[in-house]
């Protein structure tokens, strides 16, 4: 029988999961190689040693099924983890269904999201390895504050190059992280070559994730190695270090006495999909059990669910190696009038290869939906969901009505990636009508897959 007594399911600081969890050890079958952008052979650990500490290189190619959290990593979790698994009754009320949901809630962190389980991480490999600065892009923000706060707590210098539009709609984020002490840019700069080739295009261009991502990869390749990249998703040791969330999960719905028939996430590049999904496939793969697995993404950028599954670049200017993921072209520019974030051309290569086995569903949302539903969330449960998480509140609600039409009593279990504090210029859109429902066309993901790398 479920508790249907409490509301929070918390651990101690002493049961905090001591292992990330590798999914490389249960996967039905081998990722395919990431290839080298020039040769198109797969890269080596020497061709990724300019932007990477070898750690996490290993950790990247690794099959080991549980990799230790180190010990100073360990410590700056427990600022903030365990983070609470919480039964959502009042939303469950608010709905009348007679669904169980859950929300594992990542919005309390010190900056308000998932980042930081693996910026920590990122800052403790590359400071052991003797790195002074590391280079990242931010979208929205979320993840340039996480890095800039692990970069405060391993005294290392943090540069940001953020897409400009966002520069220009949050600054509160840049100064977030400004007051962990980082530099932060507007991209495209001109401090670059693929800033600079962007503008040269377009001086009015209002930046991507992936132009964005260009620079800072440009600025730690051409550094001689005093400065190292970070990227805050899509790759696999990412990935990794986030599963302690769903190791965290996997116990606290012990403690709940439940177990999730659903588990749902919104997908940008994947990561705090696949930290609260990866432990739960890993048991399903394991055990034999029929969870459903749900990742949630905006009609404006639908990677998963129309996204072609190829080899590409993870970057607009294509300086990094190509990855075979579900992509919508490296050369993908978000809609400007979309205010909810996930604005990725790409997807996690293991997030794609369990979509393309028909592990993982995908579903995408328009924007005034996963508002509608934050709202609902918010005014249930005193969280204001980021617009990211949004698309996953959006994705349990829908589950909870369809169980409330069918008459099923089902467990529902989603990831609240983080809260929407910083975000009230997307909210004040939303109430004041500002926003539109945009769908990405099939025929500009056809159009795009026509310039993307021909890997024979
Ligand atoms: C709160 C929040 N959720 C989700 C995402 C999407 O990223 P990912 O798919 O890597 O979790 C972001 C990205 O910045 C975010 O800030």
């Amino acid at each position: 029988m479920p508790d249907n007594v409490h509301t929070k399911f918390l651990l101690n600081e002493d049961e905090m999961p001591r292992s990330w969890y590798n999914i490389a050890a249960d996967l039905p079958r081998a990722p395919e190689p990431v290839l080298h952008p020039g040769t198109k052979q797969p890269v080596t650990p020497d061709d990724l040693s300019p932007l990477f500490p070898m750690a996490l290189i290993m950790q990247e190619v690794s099959t080991e099924r549980y990799i230790e959290i180190p010990d100073p990593v360990r410590q700056v979790y427990l600022q903030w983890r365990p983070s609470p698994l919480y039964r959502a009754r009042r939303l469950e009320k608010a709905l009348d269904t007679p669904a169980r949901i859950y929300y594992k809630y990542e919005g309390v962190s010190p900056v308000g999201s998932h980042k930081p389980n693996t910026a920590v991480a990122q800052a403790f490999y590359n400071k052991e390895e003797g790195v002074k600065k590391l280079s990242t892009e931010t979208g929205a923000g979320q993840w340039g504050s996480a890095l800039a706060m692990a970069g405060a707590f391993f005294n290392m210098e943090i540069e940001v190059f953020m897409v400009k539009i966002s520069y220009q709609q949050k600054p509160y984020r840049r100064n977030v992280m400004e007051t962990f002490g980082a530099t932060v840019h507007a991209s495209p700069t001109d401090l670059t070559d693929a800033g600079r080739s962007i503008l040269a295009m377009d001086p009015e261009n209002l930046g991507s994730l992936g132009i964005a991502i260009s620079e800072a990869v440009e600025v730690a390749a051409k550094s001689g190695g005093a400065i190292k990249y970070s990227l805050g998703s899509v790759l696999n040791h990412v990935l990794m270090h986030q599963t302690i969330i769903g190791e965290e999960a996997l116990m606290q719905m012990e403690r709940a006495n439940d177990y999730p028939d659903v588990v749902i996430g919104c997908v940008g590049g994947g990561s705090n999909y696949a930290g609260l999904v990866f432990p739960f496939i890993g048991e399903a793969l394991r055990k034999g059990l029929k969870t459903r697995f749900l990742a949630a993404e905006p009609m404006a950028c639908p990677s998963l669910t129309k996204g072609i599954y190829a080899y590409d670049f993870g970057d607009t200017v294509g300086m990094t190696p190509l990855v075979k993921m579900h992509t919508l072209g490296h050369d993908f520019m978000p809609p400007g009038i979309h205010a909810g974030g996930l604005r990725y051309h790409g997807m996690s290569p293991l997030i794609s290869l369990l979509h393309d086995d028909g592990i993982i569903e995908a579903e995408a949302y328009y924007q005034n939906a996963i508002f509608e539903s934050a709202v609902q969330f918010a005014r249930a449960e005193g969280v204001i969901p980021a617009p990211e998480s949004a698309h996953a509140v959006r994705a349990a609600i829908n589950e909870a009505i369809a169980a409330k039409e069918s008459g099923e009593s089902k467990a529902i279990l989603f990831n609240l990636s983080g809260h929407g504090n910083f975000d009230m210029a997307a909210y004040d859109a939303y109430f004041a009508g500002r926003l539109q429902d945009y769908e990405y066309p099939a025929e500009a993901v056809a159009d795009a897959q026509k310039r993307m790398p021909q890997v024979v």
